[in-house]
């Protein structure tokens, strides 16, 4: 349907409870009106505009609810889009132009609504796709023009959005090394509130680009109205929050635009990246639920499918290794019962031996010396061992110590007059060099062509970009914007040809968590902070956004919990192994082979479910998460004992989510350490109501820190 012409107009986003209004004034300027619940009565939005203090005409026109605002003429709050025309001029005006809708399939619908400079023959389409079921928006800008010279993006966000309410209230979430997404929660006060990366690479390495705005009142787990919100870039990104008046927020999102002045050529079209955004008026438990559905459903790689069990030997053996070790652990892999065994960092490089993290990195041959029979023959054993071969590949970095430094200067991202700055050693290749994709490009195919059988990858990413410069990029301005493409063009290529093989996104840790990049991979490794402790709040906080199939959580040596306890918090995502399978005592060893066992039988649920946070870890000496299957037949319930003090414990029944009332369950406790005794009585029932209003005791406490439980309808 295409709808032109100057009259006023109703667009409506709308999915299954929510609705994004934008609205034409009289001016010809598209107005966001309203996002919230839907109405009953579609023909009562036109009504809210009136309602509005910002009405055309009135004085205050200065901060329309403009659905994008371009600067340097009527609309003077921060802006979208910033241009420098081709004439020098810096003032831009968008207004209706069409509206095009599609439905592409009964779930979702593109909404175009196309924006036009009356000036200059300049263009804005804003893009929404509905996700109707997952009550999701994806959001972003195309920008175009056919000027008589190239303009200069100064700003081009991906989108804006305009709340109302009395008081906003943001959660953001910062991290370091080892400490990621910790969060906070802080009322949006008047001025702009920025939350942004500039570190090119690892850009969530200080701040997460994810982030919850709740309305009124902070948003409790079912409670309140909030929006949910993830940008789709792997780099530099941008997010400004901005009070104004008495009564909005106008968020705005997009790649950071400093100091990436973007030229465009006349015919050239400028898209953005997406804003994946939902709306809940039943607090963060459903906005994240929406968030993972969606996920699963559409952009995770492979989020509806199967996932595989790892033991990597990272945290083992670090550098210290040869094809004997090797070979041993791929028979523990096997013995354990896992499904792939990851060889991590450390298997290459021969003039520069990777022996430690100063040499090496780029020089993707296999060290003859650790690897003597070379890493096809640990592919064939592999196979041969009734399991799958992975390994670690950190391809966009270089260390100065390796001949890839001394044979293609060129490729590398730095300053040749200035000193060179390392972070853990190591430069970062130059991606908007069409010839560095190749060789990125390559050296991944290579591998696959060296061991035919590799089932898994693991991409890491270890240092951020300092010295930003590219030595063959014409426009230096468009430097950041197009190493991310060129990263993009590098997947799609790897993708085209290895659609299906696993990859694990990693950056240090959880340093590059985004949904652009989790198109291509399958998974990520949110932390190299593997103490089960510190990862029940980790998990926590990941999950808003991400699904549990996406999240790598392996069991290691940190931490001094019981091997019980680390397992029952790895299960809780994607379960793997970082431990010396040849030194547990029979016990741990039996523990942990039935552990996986109990682990393949609720996985689906696990990956696939509904994920319902019970009690919180911040507030309570116990922390309880469930995930519940579609049929509400069964859930898995973990809990644990996270108090540092001798506490009492759980003295209350913890209330269930999202079981079937008039269902009747069963509760029976399981992966339990051999010898333990369970306090839970398997053969009571309880229907779904009581488990929902009264609730469950799961007997955690100082001794029995963590209990697993699974609920079954009968
Ligand atoms: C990063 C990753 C780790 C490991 C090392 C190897 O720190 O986060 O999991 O792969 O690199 O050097």
């Amino acid at each position: 349907m295409v709808l032109t012409g100057m009259a006023q107009k109703t667009i409506s986003i709308a999915t299954k409870s929510n609705v994004l209004i934008l609205e034409t004034d009289k001016d010809n300027s598209v107005i966001s009106t309203y996002i919230g619940r839907k109405l009953d009565n579609d023909d009562e939005y036109s009504a809210i505009q009136q309602l509005d203090k910002y009405v055309p005409g009135s004085d205050d026109l200065f901060n329309k609810r403009e659905a994008y605002i371009a600067s340097g003429s009527l609309n003077l709050l921060e802006p979208a889009l910033s241009v420098t025309h081709a004439d020098g001029n810096k003032s831009t005006v968008l207004e209706f132009l069409s509206v095009d809708e599609k439905q592409i399939d009964p779930n979702r619908k593109l909404t175009v609504v196309h924006l036009k400079d009356p000036k200059y023959n300049f263009e804005v389409a804003l893009n929404y796709l509905a996700y109707f079921k997952e009550d999701v928006i994806e959001q972003w800008a195309e920008i175009k023009h056919q000027e008589k010279g190239a303009i200069v993006l100064n700003k081009y966000a991906s989108a804006n959005l305009t709340l109302s309410g009395k008081k906003f209230f943001l959660k953001n979430h910062y991290s370091g090394w080892g400490r990621e997404m910790r969060s906070e929660e802080q009322q949006l006060l008047h001025g702009i509130k920025t939350i942004d990366s500039k570190l090119g690479t690892r850009e969530n390495l200080l701040n997460s680009s994810s982030f919850m705005v709740s309305v009124d009142r902070p948003a409790t787990e079912d409670q309140g109205d909030v929006i949910a919100g993830s940008l789709e870039w792997t780099g530099n990104f941008k997010l400004d929050f901005e009070t104004f008046d008495e009564y909005y927020l106008r968020i705005t999102a997009g790649i950071n635009n400093f100091p990436s002045d973007y030229t465009l050529k006349p015919g050239e079209n400028f898209v953005t990246p997406r804003l994946v955004y939902t709306y809940s008026s039943n607090g963060r438990g459903q906005a994240s639920r929406n968030l993972q559905n969606w996920a699963r459903s559409y952009q995770l790689r492979e989020g509806s499918g199967e996932r595989l069990s790892i033991l990597n030997n990272w945290e083992t053996t670090y550098f210290d290794f040869n094809d004997e070790k090797l070979s041993s652990l791929i028979l523990d892999t096997k013995k354990l019962g896992v499904d792939v065994f990851l060889l991590d960092d450390g298997w290459f490089g021969n003039k520069y031996p990777r022996n430690n993290a100063t040499g090496g990195l780029g020089d993707w041959q296999y060290n003859r010396q650790k690897l003597k029979n070379g890493i096809s023959t640990l592919g064939k054993e592999a196979t041969a061992a009734g399991v799958k071969f992975g390994i670690w590949l950190e391809p966009e970095m270089v260390n100065p110590k390796s001949e890839l430094y001394e044979n293609h200067p060129d490729w590398i991202i730095r300053q040749p007059e200035r000193r060179e700055y390392y972070m853990r050693n190591q430069l970062v290749l130059d991606l908007t060099n069409p010839k560095v994709q190749d060789f990125v490009y390559q050296t991944v195919d290579d591998i696959f062509k060296e061991v035919p059988e590799l089932g898994f990858i693991k991409w890491d990413c270890n240092s951020l970009i300092y010295n930003a410069n590219s030595p063959t990029l014409k426009n230096q301005g468009s430097f950041y914007v197009d190493y991310v493409r060129g990263l993009n063009k590098v997947l799609e290529r790897i993708r085209k040809k290895y659609p299906k093989t696993p990859m694990m996104l990693c950056a240090g840790g959880g340093s590059r968590v985004d949904y652009a990049a989790l198109q291509y991979f399958t998974e990520f490794w949110p932390s190299d902070n593997t103490n089960p402790f510190d990862r029940i709040f980790i998990q926590w906080e990941y999950s808003y956004y991400f699904p549990s199939i996406a999240m790598d959580n392996h069991i290691t040596a940190m931490g001094s919990q019981p091997l019980k306890f680390k397992t029952d918090v790895a299960m809780m995502g994607k379960l793997g192994y970082d431990v010396k399978v040849n030194e547990l005592s029979p016990k741990d060893l039996s523990f942990s082979q039935n552990a996986v066992a109990v682990y393949n039988s609720i996985k689906d649920i696990i990956w696939h479910g509904q994920q319902y946070r019970l009690q919180d870890p911040y507030e309570n000496s116990v922390a309880s998460v469930a995930y519940v299957n579609e049929q509400q037949t069964t859930a898995i319930v973990f809990n644990y004992y996270v108090s540092t003090l001798i506490s009492p414990a759980i003295t209350i029944p913890i209330k269930l989510k999202g079981l079937d009332a008039s269902k009747k369950y069963k509760i029976e406790e399981i992966n339990q350490y051999p010898g333990s005794r369970s306090y839970i009585d398997k053969d009571k029932v309880y229907s779904g109501d009581f488990l929902m209003k009264i609730g469950f005791n799961p007997q955690v406490d100082a001794r029995r820190t963590s209990v697993v439980l699974k609920v079954t309808a009968i």
